[in-house]
């Protein structure tokens, strides 16, 4: 699961899709394509509306996404266009770039929908966030 900082939407379709696999046969995992925030605790805001869901995401510490992250995982899934765009320049090969993915293209295929970013906003952009991410990490767990 990628994102730009790593602290707002990822570390929340992390908590999600784990909580709807059995940890024995998936590894999910979440990077940003910015440096910003590495080491960093996800939002308050995305804490908030995970417990409230009852999900504990306080846990996760911000990384960086590295080309290394290609051998490692099967999918790679971006929330937006840019994060898509970014990761797909580090890719090595035509094997590396079929792992990325739209994240909404799972619920919408070919629509090259954005999950929003809820940086700038309040409370409420954080609940719309976690409720797109809880239904197309519901589908993923589905196909997996
Ligand atoms: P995220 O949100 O990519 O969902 O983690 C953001 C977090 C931080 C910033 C931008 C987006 N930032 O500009 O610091």
């Amino acid at each position: 699961m990628v994102c730009l900082g790593n602290i707002c939407r990822s570390p929340l379709a992390e908590g999600i899709l784990q909580s709807k696999v059995n940890s024995n046969e998936v590894f999910v995992d979440s990077a940003g394509t910015a440096a910003y925030h590495i080491g960093k605790s996800p939002d308050g805001r995305s804490i908030d509306v995970a417990a409230k869901y009852g999900l504990n995401i306080k846990n996760q510490r911000a990384r960086k996404f590295t080309v290394k992250d290609f051998d490692q995982f099967d999918r790679i899934y971006a929330m937006d266009d840019s994060n898509y765009n970014h990761i797909l320049l580090l890719a090595r090969d035509d094997k590396d770039a079929h792992k990325v993915q739209l994240i909404l293209n799972e619920r919408d295929f070919n629509q090259n929908q954005s999950v929003p970013d809820p940086y700038y906003g309040g409370s409420l952009g954080f609940e719309k966030v976690y409720k797109m991410l809880d239904e197309v990490c519901e589908l993923i767990s589905e196909k997996l």
